[in-house]
């Protein structure tokens, strides 16, 4: 859902990047138990999630999604395969969805097989000296929950936490770390970004769904009418804190906390709105973290703001997929701020870059990771790192065209393929140092 990276990419740039201090660290190496991890999300990889709420928005017509998920990577089936490449690359985590709609496919029908199907994964992370760290909300939620609302239906704090319940009575003793929610904030992001055109198209999506099944409301995580926004944002609060406690009261001593969608914000001028967007952007989410083990952090970019707005990126800039600049500093900044706001250590779940190119992304990783150990250098707690994605997938409403994985997927065979970037990320895993 990531219009924020293909909408800003255009424009005259006024201003140069600001140089990255060059640093020498008197340590290389990155902390002792660092996770190296690659990231993906059940409906972008494992394939006919039909009982979910995007699987039945992406087949109508007329639809946000430009084209369906279908098979995905295949990665239902193929599971064993991924975890081997994870363990190939050389690193020792892997962060991965449990899928509800699998597992509640209809309200208080839990299923016993898709409880072994991600108990056999986890076993098979440890197996392979993998630390699972599991989402249990990846934007995708149930058909029947979505139908009933989402998460603006004043129940969904209750029916989310009771399958957190569910799933941790299966899956907690293996779980490393717990994310609740991925980027409960992203349509606040995007919401001054996305024109309203695109808000219309969401909007009428989801009432040709809502008619579809006779319902009066239709609701997911990342596609929403721009006015469900405040009891989207209501319900995702109560989610998470519910989630948690769940969560929390099977294993206590289990890492718990949700991942922002976080941009590194740069303040251009005296009178930038910066700070003022920040609260926008992140809502009350930065405040809640104060309460958890860790925030999730997911940076993709920087933004500049000036006294009015956004400004351009520098004229010349690397570009990803979709024109917006490629600036790898921008996850150190993340990072930084990530830990001033909450005070919390930082679990950087999703880094990565669109590119056909993988050249762009082999130069992207290494510069990225020094900026962020530049950050860790100055102290701030940095558990591990996650590089979004194991795999090129389904990018959600943009489909199969951007390419942010660490290995491309034949979309007929299903045949992974190591890219020269995976050997890249996995030499700095190896050496636990850049
Ligand atoms: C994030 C999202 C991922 C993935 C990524 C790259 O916002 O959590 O699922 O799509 O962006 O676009």
């Amino acid at each position: 859902m990531l219009d924020r990276r293909t909408l800003l990419a255009t424009g005259a740039a006024l201003m140069a990047a600001p140089a990255i201090a060059a640093r020498k660290s008197a340590n290389p190496n990155f902390p002792k138990g660092f996770y190296w991890g690659a990231a993906t999300a059940p409906h972008q990889v494992e394939g006919n999630n039909i009982a979910s709420d995007l699987w039945f928005v992406e087949n109508q017509q007329p639809t946000v999604f430009s084209q369906p998920s279908g098979d995905a990577c295949n990665s239902f089936a193929l599971w064993e395969t991924d975890l081997d490449l994870v363990k190939a690359m050389g690193l020792n985590a892997y962060r991965f969805g449990i899928e509800w709609a699998r597992i509640e496919p209809e309200k208080g029908l839990f299923s016993q097989a898709m409880l072994d199907h991600y108990k056999a994964v986890i076993d098979g992370c440890h197996a392979r000296g993998l630390a699972p760290i599991v989402t249990f909300s990846h934007f995708t939620a149930p058909r029947w929950f979505s139908a009933q609302g989402g998460w603006t239906n004043p129940e969904s704090a209750q029916l989310f936490a009771r399958y957190c319940d569910k799933a941790m009575r299966a899956l907690g003793q293996g779980i490393a770390s717990a994310i609740t929610l991925n980027e409960p904030n992203i349509l606040l992001l995007l919401k001054p970004m996305l024109p309203p055109q695109v808000w219309d198209i969401q909007k009428l999506t989801l009432e040709t769904a809502a008619k579809r099944l006779g319902v009066p409301k239709y609701v997911c995580a990342n596609v929403a009418g721009f006015d469900d926004l405040p009891a989207l944002q209501t319900g995702l609060e109560a989610a998470h804190k519910a989630g948690k406690a769940a969560i929390k009261a099977v294993r206590g001593d289990l890492p718990v906390g949700f991942s922002l969608a976080l941009m590194d914000d740069q303040a251009v001028g005296a009178h930038s709105v910066r700070d003022a967007m920040r609260k926008q952007l992140y809502g009350n989410w930065l405040e809640i973290a104060k309460g958890d083990d860790f925030i999730g952090v997911q940076n993709y970019e920087r933004a500049l703001w000036g006294d009015k707005g956004r400004l351009p990126a520098p004229k010349g800039s690397a570009v990803n997929w979709s024109g917006t600049e490629v600036w790898a500093p921008s996850l150190g900044g993340a990072v930084r701020f990530a830990h001033e706001a909450t005070g919390v250590p930082i679990l950087v779940s999703e880094h990565g870059v669109g590119s056909d190119d993988d050249a762009v992304r082999a130069k992207f990783i290494p510069e990225a990771l020094a900026g962020l150990k530049a950050a860790i250098d100055d102290g701030v707690p940095v558990l591990g790192y996650c590089h979004w994605s194991l795999l090129d997938n389904f990018e959600w409403i943009f489909g199969y065209k951007p390419k942010f994985g660490l290995h491309s997927v034949d979309p007929v065979t299903f045949a992974r393929t190591p890219k020269p970037s995976a050997a890249v990320y996995g030499a700095i895993a190896r050496r636990n140092a850049l």
